[in-house]
């Protein structure tokens, strides 16, 4: 069936195309209605059903006969080493997991945060929490201990399983100290600690308090898989807002099975037995949905790579990983293809590896420039598939399904909505705007399965976040726009979400850094242009009157502040003292007026402000550090 005619069934009857794909999950009770439109607009799917995600992404296959298949393979350049892991193995290595967490009393509902670099333990973690309908909460390694903190208390877990440590090149990351600080810190105390310990590094564990892995669960009863309700929430990921404090998407079970399964044939074009690589991290959406679920709900292979797209130990670390395992789709962020074809511009290096069963490459998590798109296309010789979906929609939002038909790639475009999205343009006052033209990208209520029905303990945040600035819709916080055969084109953020090398970062968090600190009486952080990282955070700062101390001082405070208080995930390291800051007249600092002037973009005089003798103050700043040209 063509995607035309598809996306036409999907709209005829939302209900029946869902319950048709919910026809590929193996069910305890199977749903009898697919949306459930009680308490709009908050939606859910499959409210009636019963279901077990691990029995889907592990059991089921073993019980078909593929329990020989790999599950997993760890490909940790980092460590020098490799390891395959059949459905088998991980079934079993599930099972005891989940029951040793039983045996501490983790229930259905208990929330457990997972704090673990890309080892197969993280999976792991995650799966035994799905197979006792716990609630795990994976938090990436590069965010500080204040960060997670911050996450301990949103979510109030029972029990924290942590790495001791993770590393990245040149460096250990410590985790346990940072999950000491972190538990220090929140007013919540979970009741254990599980630490998988690495050989390259050996935490100390808090007596009373910590578990190690091995020991944890010697001699624990394996756990059956416990079904739960289709609304039953399997995770919570935080993501990054406007403000300072994360928000915790909550993702529901059905409809997270039956959604990622559809994707994996549908945009992926993958299924039983075929190798899916995510070069991505399991503390991120794309590591939720296609390192773990997506490819094992669906029987594939897939490969949890612990290392960089360069110096790992080279710009051709991911061919040799296609090669090696014969990955059939590769998953990566575009900020990873320039940083390979920064140490190899003509594409030497992927003619020296055997790249035949690569099907497709898909990008997604920045905007994919055309330099980037055209040197793969060039020099991988497979469809470059840009795709766009965000942490809230743990799936596509728009994609070429190439399991469904390859529509011609306009390069800068992410193709088209998938069945489940009707995405609209809108202008301020809510009105779709013509082809063409920019707005607001927003999508008719209700989302598909598999996306957030709402924000962990926090409805109204959740409503004042995503539905009340266009009632009916779901606000998506990016702009664009579509052309005349409803290619979508995702131009830039309406709020103050940056994306630094595919991360999802808020410069309002790190405003609330830099406002902390002594000297600091004013600030703000802007993105600007990186041709490495897609976005660049710099900040500016007003000090007090009385601050005396030398202004590089205080910039090295600030950027030091930002990575004790946020993570090196951050990559906050350039600021710049100015007298003020622009703002309107109201009061608000005009932020994307400061953005385009330092990226020498043309720019026009806000009518608002209140004076524009500060615009020249903050251009002369700018050029200082080499920005602003043009
Ligand atoms: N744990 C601890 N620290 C981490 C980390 C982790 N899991 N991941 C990154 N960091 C640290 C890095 O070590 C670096 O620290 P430094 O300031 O001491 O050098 C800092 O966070 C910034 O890291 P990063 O953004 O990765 O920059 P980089 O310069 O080290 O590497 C790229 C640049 C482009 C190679 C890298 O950003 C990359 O691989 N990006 C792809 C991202 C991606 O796949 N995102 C998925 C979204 S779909
Ligand atoms: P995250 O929640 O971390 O996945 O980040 C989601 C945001 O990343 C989106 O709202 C977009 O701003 C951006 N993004 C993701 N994919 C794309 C893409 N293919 N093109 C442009 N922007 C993208």
């Amino acid at each position: 069936m063509a995607y035309k005619e598809l996306y036409a069934r999907w709209q005829g009857d939302p209900e029946a195309f869902w319950l048709d794909q919910a026809g590929a999950i193996d069910w305890v009770t199977a749903p009898t209605r697919a949306l459930n439109d009680t308490r709009a607009p908050f939606y859910e799917w499959f409210t009636d059903a019963r279901v077990n995600t691990c029995w889907n992404a592990v059991d089921r296959h073993v019980a078909a006969g593929r329990g020989k298949q790999a599950a997993i393979i760890h490909d940790s350049p980092v460590t020098g080493t490799r390891h395959v892991i059949s459905y088998a193995e991980l079934q079993e290595r599930v099972a005891r997991l989940a029951g040793a967490l039983r045996a501490r009393g983790v229930a259905k509902g208990d929330r457990v945060i997972i704090y673990m670099p890309m080892v197969p333990e993280a999976l792991e973690a995650m799966l035994a929490c799905a197979r006792l309908g716990a609630i795990h909460s994976v938090v990436f390694g590069g965010f500080a201990a204040a960060e997670l903190a911050v996450r301990i208390d949103d979510c109030t877990p029972k029990a924290i399983i942590a790495a001791s440590c993770g590393i990245e090149p040149g460096r250990i990351v410590h985790y346990k100290p940072l999950l000491d600080a972190a538990i220090d810190m929140a007013s919540h105390k979970p009741e254990f600690c599980v630490i998988f310990q690495r050989e390259q590094e050996v935490a100390g564990l808090t007596p009373g308090r910590d578990v190690a892995w091995h020991s944890f669960q010697h001699g624990a009863e394996p756990a059956d898989c416990v079904p739960v309700e289709g609304n039953h929430p399997a995770y919570i990921l935080y993501t990054s807002g406007t403000t300072g404090a994360p928000k915790g998407v909550v993702r529901h079970t059905a409809g997270h099975l039956v959604a990622l399964n559809w994707t994996m044939k549908s945009i992926y074009d993958c299924g039983v037995g075929d190798v899916f690589w995510a070069a991505s991290d399991v503390g991120w959406v794309v590591g939720h949905s296609y390192i773990c679920y997506g490819p094992l709900i669906a029987g594939c292979t897939t490969i949890v790579y612990e290392g960089k797209p360069v110096g790992t130990p080279d710009a051709g670390a991911f061919w040799r990983v296609i090669e090696e395992h014969r990955v059939r789709s590769f998953f990566t962020a575009p900020t990873a293809l320039r940083a390979i074809k920064r140490d190899d511009p003509e594409g030497k290096l992927p003619g020296r590896y055997d790249l035949s069963h690569l099907r497709a490459l898909f990008l997604a998590g920045e905007r994919a420039d055309p330099d980037t798109i055209q040197w793969a296309q060039r020099h991988l010789n497979v469809p470059v598939i840009d795709h766009w979906w965000q942490t809230e929609t743990g799936f596509a939002i728009a994609a070429n399904p190439l399991g469904i038909e390859a529509l011609p790639v306009k390069i800068g475009s992410p193709t088209v909505a998938m069945p489940g999205y009707d995405v609209r343009i809108l202008d301020e006052g809510g009105q779709e705007v013509p082809p063409g033209q920019l707005g607001a990208i927003a999508v008719k209520l209700p989302l598909p399965p598999g996306t957030l029905p709402t924000l962990w303990n926090a409805d109204a945040r959740f409503r004042k976040s995503y539905l009340e600035h266009f009632p009916g819709y779901y606000e998506t916080g990016d702009a664009g726009m579509k052309d005349e055969d409803g290619y979508l084109y995702i131009m830039a953020r309406t709020d103050d979400v940056i994306n630094v090398a595919g991360h999802r970062l808020s410069t309002g968090a790190m405003e609330e850094v830099l406002a902390s600190h002594r000297d600091v009486a004013e600030c703000a952080v802007i993105g600007v242009a990186d041709a490495l990282k897609g976005q660049s955070p710099l900040g500016f700062l007003c000090l007090n009157k009385g601050a005396k101390r030398p202004h590089d001082e205080v910039v090295r405070e600030c950027v030091t502040l930002v990575r004790e208080r946020i993570g090196p995930v951050a990559d906050f390291k350039r600021a710049i003292v100015v007298d003020r800051l622009p703002k309107t007249r109201s009061g608000k600092v005009l932020r994307g007026t400061m953005v385009k002037i330092a990226d020498g973009q043309p720019w026009k005089m806000p009518a608002t402000i209140d004076d524009p003798a500060v615009l020249d103050e903050i251009t002369a700043a700018l050029r200082r550090i080499g920005l602003a040209k043009g």
